[in-house]
């Protein structure tokens, strides 16, 4: 300890910083790489760029540290996702530029700008300031394959037809391939944005990809001819994977306020493997049908269940819902959970998700099975590898809306918590929840690559 109480440092270890979109599945991956990265030496601050985040109180980063630079963003104020993205990004290419210039001359000087990929014009702020840049990719291996042969013209959109994308991968068909390439007139802003991460890649020394070789084998390879990818995941806090890095129980950075200690003592009134946990994630949007047909589902199960419905698509519940599953205490719905906490209690049984790519890799992480009811970007083709290729989980059916009708939920969730179907899945989820732990275990394939990493960084 120095004499102000701070801890010593070395004055001559590597300082890397991390950047990332302000957003839950970007924030969670972003700040455990960043604790992967510092319990290997190196200091390591995780810039957000957002001064209204709510909840950063909960924050267990003892490992890092954690800066906040203005995005140019008032509390409440509402802004098209267009208007959003070009606020965004004029501001923060001031303020992480001015940011990283201070750190430049600070006793540490940063080498290496690990960014969020979507923010690909950060690459050139770190060059001016003469560091390295590292874009990191929250998505999986497959999926940043389809968008990097979109990006070069390589596939055309919107993409029309079945696509196979590399030698022994699956044949994808249209409703399996990520939604911002195939209905490409509904967010063309994100879906320049998405496509983006492939057009300043040049000269890039390191790629880092949330996910592990053994998942997406096929895809790291052939994405390893294209890009120097490094798979550094899955980035789930070491306590859920068997390890101890110290202060390492959760994320630790929330933007919901999470109903902990309620879901926590309901699931512990349940026995074990009899709750259906479901959640779409931070961002998703349920139509009020869909919304509508998943409650009955759930309640025609009679099957427990453990509901996350954010406080803005609460309205959409069908009336009287809430007071019919209040009695039988059948159901208990919150706004926010501790999902990783919710995924590990020996309560749950199986999780309806949207396959979001982290609570995919969270799911995997923790042995539960899923019941994939994918929604956009990413998620059908998550929910196609889910189903046919690491078979985890089984995919809701749709009607021709694309609405999964209350008969086929019901169906689905008995089948995974009572058939013989989901017995088998079960099993294979906890054949890759032991791949997984090897991977980012001591000398496994990711912990090696942040290693390396780190190694070439000091
Ligand atoms: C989105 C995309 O879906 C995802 O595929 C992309 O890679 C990142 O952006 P999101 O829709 O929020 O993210 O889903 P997901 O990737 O699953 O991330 C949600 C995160 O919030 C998870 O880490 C999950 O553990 C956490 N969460 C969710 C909670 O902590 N509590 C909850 O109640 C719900």
């Amino acid at each position: 300890m120095d004499r102000d109480g701070t801890s010593h440092i070395n004055e001559e270890k590597a300082h890397i910083l991390v950047v990332t979109y302000p957003i839950q599945g970007h924030i969670n991956p972003l700040l455990q790489f960043s604790k992967r990265l510092a319990s290997k030496g190196p200091k390591v601050t995780l810039i957000i760029p957002s001064t209204t985040i709510r909840f950063p109180a909960n924050a267990s980063t003892s490992l890092i540290s954690v800066a906040y630079i203005p995005d140019g963003h008032e509390e409440g104020e509402i802004l098209s996702v267009d208007e959003e993205l070009k606020q965004f990004r004029a501001v923060v290419s001031r303020t992480l530029g001015d940011f990283i210039q201070e750190q430049v001359e600070s006793k540490f000087p940063p080498t290496v700008l690990v960014y969020d990929a979507v923010m690909v014009w950060a690459l050139d702020i770190a060059r001016e300031q003469g560091l390295h840049g590292a874009p990191f990719f929250t998505q999986s291996c497959v999926v940043n394959a389809i968008y990097h042969l979109v990006h070069h013209g390589l596939v055309k959109i919107p993409v029309l037809g079945p696509f196979s994308l590399i030698p022994s991968a699956p044949l994808l068909e249209v409703s399996e391939l990520p939604s911002l390439v195939t209905n490409t007139e509904l967010y063309p802003v994100l879906m320049s944005m998405v496509i983006g991460q492939f057009s300043n890649l040049k000269g890039a020394k390191w790629i880092l990809v949330n996910t592990f070789f053994e998942l997406e084998e096929q895809a790291v390879k052939w994405m390893r001819t294209q890009y120097p990818i490094m798979t550094i995941g899955p980035t789930i806090p070491s306590i859920y994977l068997d390890q101890r890095l110290e202060d390492d129980k959760d994320y630790g950075l929330s933007l919901f306020k999470p109903e902990v200690e309620a879901s926590m003592k309901w699931l512990d009134s349940k026995e074990a493997a009899s709750v259906i946990y479901v959640s779409f994630g931070s961002l998703a949007s349920l139509g009020e049908e869909q919304m509508e047909e998943l409650a009955w589902g759930l309640k025609n199960s009679k099957i427990h269940f453990l509901w996350v419905v954010r406080e803005s698509e609460k309205k959409k519940l069908p009336a009287g819902f809430l007071d019919e599953i209040a009695p039988s205490d059948m159901g208990l719905v919150v706004g926010w959970c501790s999902q990783l906490e919710v995924l590990a209690h020996k309560a749950v049984g199986c999780f309806v998700t949207h396959c979001g790519w982290n609570s995919t890799l969270e799911a995997l992480c923790l042995g539960v099975p899923l019941v994939a009811m994918a929604q956009w970007t990413d998620q059908p083709t998550n929910a196609k590898f889910i189903e046919d290729v690491w078979k985890v989980g089984l995919r809701v059916k749709t009607g021709e809306k694309g609405t999964a009708s209350r008969e086929a939920i019901e169906a689905c969730v008995r089948e995974m918590m009572e058939g013989e179907k989901g017995k088998e899945i079960r099993r294979n989820s906890l054949k890759w929840r032991e791949l997984a732990k090897r991977a980012v275990g001591e000398g496994g394939s990711s912990d090696k690559n942040i290693a390396e990493l780190v190694a070439e960084l000091v």
